[in-house]
């Protein structure tokens, strides 16, 4: 046998009786049970203990590797649990094993067999690249320095005092009921959104609050309308779904429904950011919400409203939601706090309307699991206790004044482009001639230390028109704003193809 399986490796540390089973240091020679365990292992694997071939006794096995009989016997017993041996009144035989090799056959000379993908994974295109929230200028990053982690940290011991231990098993699917109602609360105050906390869904952050609407309100091959240029996590939504998605073009009211789409292409989710278009910054106008609610309900789709930005608005009266605009909308309303707080908790949320909510609640038992219970618990304190209205201020006058600062940035270094958005949100995109290439300035932006995306990153068909920068400024102060737009008009000019004179 030794022949087969090779001599073990003695050491005085290995040597005694019933050394355990357990995972050796790198350095030192595992336990000799182990060493011989995965010696017989490899040979049968290999071929060269073949199917059916009769293993030594205990006491001639044992004589012969210099081991203790009772080590032989163990090993022997775990590899019989683990099915590569049989043990009978005759003796440990070789399990039959599929393998080729312990079927002493020889392994096969053609490639390794291809991997088979779903198709929907081919449909995912690399957007992110070049995208660090560290940098100035990433669209979609609040300041996080100025949230408030000293009030945080009490909201999240206070939740581990007053829940231990229950709160450390599972939840309630739909999220922790002091959170459904006080996001609803805060809702129905600051938004105009009709619900009450039984509507409220709480989600893996916004992106699995539109994953849910996927999974609740269509079937495969359904046909979804997104806004073009757009958010492409709602894309990556429709796409698990295996959705058909027919993009919609912006204009500055919003959304604009191509005539006879509703006819050509009736939709089953329409995916819409009325409060401020991601990313031309489009505030959707009244007269498009109550025409898309009437088309939604007319044709039995469901609209759902990424109420983005929606909490940031620096002037004038803030903008109610769709949801809250008529009896009865057809309105999936989504939010999620890694905006108005920070993403690492990822808490989104979906309000349902009521009669759906009460309907879903046996799927959703089924569906999720909850999670972040501590986290939900905090949160659903720090918006009872006031503190998440009072940093949603504070972070309503900081924005209000980088955004002035970067919009006099802007006017002067790229006077002659177009800027889009209006008095809301963490970012401003401007719209670039088509002579220069947005994603190859974006790369040189960030060898400089600047993060702004390219606008035609977020087209979904390619067209003119989507060539220019997003720029964020939620997390850079106003006064690095000034210099970094500097730099970028530097590099914008570099790239200027000369204009051919007239003859
Ligand atoms: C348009 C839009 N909606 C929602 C979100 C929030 O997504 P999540 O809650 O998954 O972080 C983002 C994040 O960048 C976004 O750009």
């Amino acid at each position: 046998m030794i022949e087969i399986i090779g001599p073990l490796a003695h050491t005085a540390a290995n040597r005694g009786v019933g050394a355990g089973v357990g995972i050796g240091d790198a350095q030192k020679p595992a336990p000799l049970q182990k060493q011989l365990i995965e010696r017989l292992q490899q040979a049968i694997l290999g071929g060269r203990l073949p199917a059916g071939s009769l293993l030594p006794s205990s006491r001639l096995l044992s004589a012969e590797m210099g081991v203790s009989r009772n080590t032989v016997v163990i090993a022997y017993e775990h590899l019989a649990a683990v099915g590569y041996v049989v043990a009978d009144k005759k003796g440990t035989r070789v399990s039959p094993l599929s393998s080729r090799a312990a079927r002493g056959e020889p392994p096969p000379r053609s490639a390794p067999p291809k991997v088979a993908y779903a198709a929907r994974v081919g449909q995912f295109t690399a957007t992110r690249t070049h995208v660090d929230a560290a940098l100035p200028l990433t669209p979609g990053t609040p300041a996080l320095d100025r949230f408030p982690l000293a009030a945080w940290r009490r909201a999240l011991e206070r939740s581990m005092e007053r829940a231990l231990p229950l709160a450390l098993g599972y939840g309630t699917p739909a999220g922790e009921p002091a959170l459904r109602d006080a996001i609803a609360a805060h809702l129905r105050m600051a938004r105009g959104v009709r619900c009450e906390g039984s509507q409220v869904v709480i989600t893996e952050g916004a992106q699995e609050a539109l994953n849910l609407c996927v999974r609740l309100f269509t079937n495969p091959g359904d046909v979804a309308w997104i806004e073009d240029p757009g958010y492409r996590g709602a894309k990556a939504a429709f796409n698990q779904g295996d959705l058909t998605t027919v993009p919609m073009p912006v204009d500055v009211e919003g959304m604009s429904v191509r005539s006879g789409a509703w006819r050509a292409h009736p939709p089953k989710l329409i995916y819409t950011s009325p409060a401020h278009q991601y990313p031309t910054g489009a505030v959707l106008s009244v007269a498009r919400r109550l025409e898309l609610i009437a088309e939604a309900r007319r044709c039995g789709a469901w609209l759902i409203e990424d109420d983005y930005d929606g909490e940031f608005r620096y002037a004038g009266e803030p903008i109610a939601s769709m949801q809250g605009l008529v009896d009865d909308a057809p309105v999936l309303y989504v939010g999620s706090f890694s905006k108005t707080m920070f993403p690492a908790p990822r808490i989104g949320f979906v309000v349902l309307p009521q009669a759906i909510a009460a309907h879903v609640e046996v799927a959703l038992y089924e569906m999720l699991r909850g999670g972040h219970r501590l986290e939900q618990l905090a949160l659903a304190h720090f918006m009872e206790s006031g503190e998440f209205g009072r940093h949603l201020g504070r972070m309503r006058r900081l924005y209000r004044e980088r955004q002035q600062a970067l919009r006099e940035a802007l006017s002067e270094h790229f006077a002659s482009s177009e800027i889009l958005g209006g008095d809301c949100g963490m970012h401003l995109t401007l719209r670039m001639p088509p002579g220069i290439d947005d994603q190859a300035l974006i790369q040189r932006a960030f060898a400089k230390g600047l993060s702004p995306r390219a606008l035609s990153g977020f087209a979904l068909e390619p067209h003119a028109g989507t060539n220019g920068l997003v720029i964020g400024y939620g997390n850079t102060s106003a006064e690095e704003l000034a210099p970094a737009v500097r730099t970028l008009s530097e590099l914008a000019a570099g790239m200027e193809k000369p204009r051919r004179r007239r003859a």
